[in-house]
C-alpha cells in the first residue's frame, strides 16, 4: 500500500528524451568529475573531528566510509544509467516505489545537499579565517585582518556569527542565479589544485611520523555497531562518510557519458579510490606527524566534537583534534608555515565549487518536485533572463547561508550523512526492485553481483546511520515528520498524479 502512484518509467524517460545530451565524457573526465565533487570539507576539515572520535584509526574509518560509498556508488549507477534524467534518487525511487517513499527521498537529499553544502561553507570559512589570522605570505602584519573571535565561529560552536560562513554561502547563491554551473575546465584545474594540496602535504608529513604518535591506536574503540552515538571507529566512519559524498555526480552524467556500461564504473569506482588512497595518507601522516589523540571530558568519554564543551577544552591548545583548518595546521606545527598557507589557500580557491555543486544538486531536485506538483510552482519559476531557477535557489542560498553562521560543521555534516544514507539505502533496494518488475528493461550499465552488492549497501549504510551522532538521527526524524504533514497537506492533493477529485 505505501507503493502508491508509482510514475511509469517511460514517461519519466520522456523528459530525457526531449533534451538528449551529447555523449562525450570518457572515463578520465568522469573520475576528474567524481574527484572534484568529493574532495572538499571531509578530508580538509572533518579529519579533526573524526580523530577525537577515533584517534589514528580514524584511517580504518576511512576505509569503512569508502566501502560504503562503492557498493551504493555500483547501485546508483544502474538506476542512473537506466533512467538519466534530472532529480537523481527522488526520481529514481518516483518510478520504482511510488510517490510517497519519493517524497521522503526528495525531502531527506535537502538535507543531503542544502545541508552539506552548509558543512562546505562553514569548512571553508574556518581555512579563510585561519589564512586571516596569520600573516598572508608576509604581507600584513599577524592577525591584523582577523575577525572578532565572535564572528569567526557560530553560536552552536560557542561564537556568534560565522560571517564568512554566512557571506560565501551568498556568494555562491548569487554564481547560481546568474548561471554558472560546473565546468569540465575549471573542475579539472580546481582538481588539480587540491591534488597537488594534499600531495604536498602527504610528502611533508609523512616523513614526520612516529610510531609513538600512532598510540594508543584505538583510544576510541570500535564503538557499537548498532548504534554508538558517534563515538569511536564506526562513529568516525559515519562522519567521515561527508568527505566521500558527491560522488553521484559521476552517475548522474550517465546521459553523457561515452559507452557507460564501462566508463561509469571506472569514473565511480576510480575517483573512489584515488581519493581513498589520499585520505589514507593525510590521516596517517596527520595523525602520525603531530598525533590525534582525543581530547576527554570529566566523565572519561571523549568529548563530542563542535560542542561549546569541546571549543572550552581547545582553548590555548595545540592538538590536532582542536583545529579548525588541521592540514594547515600540521604543516605549521612541523615548521612549514608558508606551505600550511598554501594549504589554506588551496582549500580557499577549491571548496567554493564544492558548494556550488551541493546547491545546484538541491535546486534542481526542488525543481524537479516542484514540476511534479509535490511543492508550489513558484519553486520551479525560472528567470527570464539567466534561464535558472531562480526564487528556489535564493530560498536554498539564504537557509544555508543563515545555517553556516550559526551551526558546527561536524552536526552540519552529520545531518547531511543522514539524509544521503537514506538515499543511498533506497537507491540499492530500487535496483533490486526493479530486477525483479522489469528484468528485460534495458541497463546501460549493471551492477555487477547485484543481490550481494545491494544488500551489503542498505546494510552497510544502515550501520553507518545508527552511528551518527543522537543530534544527526534526532534532526533527520524531525525533519521526517515535518516533511510527511507536508507531504499529507500539500503534495497528495496538488501531484500531478492526484485523481482529479482530489
Ligand atoms: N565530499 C564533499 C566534502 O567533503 C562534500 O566537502
Amino acid at each position: 500500500m505505501i507503493f502508491w502512484r508509482v510514475k511509469p518509467l517511460n514517461q519519466i524517460l520522456e523528459t530525457a528524451e526531449k533534451k538528449a545530451l551529447k555523449r562525450q565524457l570518457g572515463p578520465i573526465q568522469l573520475t576528474l568529475l567524481g574527484i572534484g565533487a568529493v574532495i572538499g570539507t571531509g578530508i580538509f576539515v572533518l579529519t579533526a573531528e573524526a580523530a577525537q572520535k577515533a584517534g589514528p584509526s580514524m584511517m580504518i574509518a576511512f576505509v569503512i566510509a569508502a566501502v560504503v560509498c562503492g557498493l551504493a556508488a555500483l547501485a546508483y549507477a544502474e538506476l542512473a544509467s537506466m533512467l538519466p534524467v534530472s532529480g537523481s534518487a527522488y526520481t529514481y525511487t518516483y518510478g520504482v516505489m511510488g510517490e510517497l517513499i519519493a517524497w521522503v527521498v526528495g525531502w531527506a537529499l535537502v538535507l543531503e545537499y542544502a545541508i552539506g553544502a552548509t558543512a562546505v561553507t562553514v569548512g571553508w570559512s574556518k581555512y579563510m579565517n585561519g589564512l586571516l589570522n596569520n600573516d598572508l605570505f608576509g604581507l600584513v602584519a599577524p592577525g591584523s585582518l582577523a575577525l572578532p573571535d565572535w564572528l569567526q565561529t557560530g553560536y552552536f560552536s560557542g561564537g556568534g556569527f560565522n560571517l564568512l560562513a554566512f557571506l560565501i554561502g551568498l556568494a555562491v547563491t548569487w554564481l547560481l542565479v546568474i548561471g554558472t554551473s560546473k565546468s569540465a575546465r575549471v573542475n579539472a584545474v580546481l582538481v588539480g589544485i587540491k591534488i597537488v594540496a594534499l600531495s604536498a602535504f602527504i610528502l611533508l608529513a609523512i616523513p614526520a611520523v612516529t610510531n609513538a604518535n600512532l598510540h594508543p591506536f584505538m583510544p576510541g574503540g570500535w564503538g557499537n555497531p548498532i548504534g554508538s552515538n558517534g563515538v569511536g571507529v564506526l562513529g568516525a566512519a559515519a562522519s567521515i562518510f561527508f568527505a566521500y559524498v558527491g560522488f553521484d555526480a559521476v552517475s548522474t552524467a550517465a546521459e553523457e557519458t561515452k559507452n557507460p556500461n564501462r566508463n561509469i564504473p571506472i569514473g565511480l569506482l576510480g575517483a573512489l579510490l584515488v581519493c581513498t588512497v589520499f585520505y589514507l595518507l593525510v590521516g596517517y601522516g596527520a595523525a602520525g606527524s603531530i598525533g590525534a589523540q582525543p581530547l576527554f571530558g570529566a566523565d572519561g568519554l571523549p568529548l563530542d566534537p563542535g560542542t561549546p564543551a569541546m571549543t572550552a577544552a581547545c582553548v590555548g591548545s595545540d592538538a590536532l583534534v582542536c583545529s579548525g583548518e588541521p592540514l594547515a595546521h600540521v604543516m605549521r606545527m612541523l615548521g612549514h608555515p608558508v606551505i600550511g598557507n598554501l594549504i589554506g589557500l588551496a582549500a580557499v580557491i577549491a571548496l567554493p565549487s564544492v558548494i556550488l555543486m551541493m546547491m545546484f544538486g538541491q535546486t534542481r531536485i526542488f525543481f524537479t518536485m516542484s514540476r511534479d506538483g509535490l511543492l508550489p510552482d513558484a519553486f520551479s519559476a525560472v528567470h527570464p533572463r539567466f534561464f535558472t531557477p531562480h526564487v528556489i535557489t535564493y530560498v536554498t542560498g539564504i537557509v544555508v547561508s543563515i545555517c553556516g553562521a550559526l551551526f558546527p560543521v561536524g552536526k552540519l555534516a552529520d545531518t547531511s550523512n543522514a539524509g544521503t544514507l537514506l538515499a543511498f539505502a533506497m537507491v540499492a533496494i530500487g535496483v533490486m526492485i526493479l530486477r525483479r518488475q522489469q528484468p528485460e528493461r534495458p541497463r546501460p550499465f549493471r551492477t555487477p553481483l547485484v543481490w550481494i552488492v545491494c544488500p551489503l549497501a542498505v546494510i552497510g549504510c544502515c550501520v553507518l546511520f545508527v552511528n551518527l551522532s543522537a543530534i544527526a538521527k534526532g534532526v533527520f526524524v524531525g525533519w521526517a515528520v515535518i516533511g510527511l504533514v507536508l507531504y499529507r497537506l500539500y503534495g497528495y492533493r496538488r501531484s500531478q498524479l492526484a485523481p482529479p477529485s482530489n
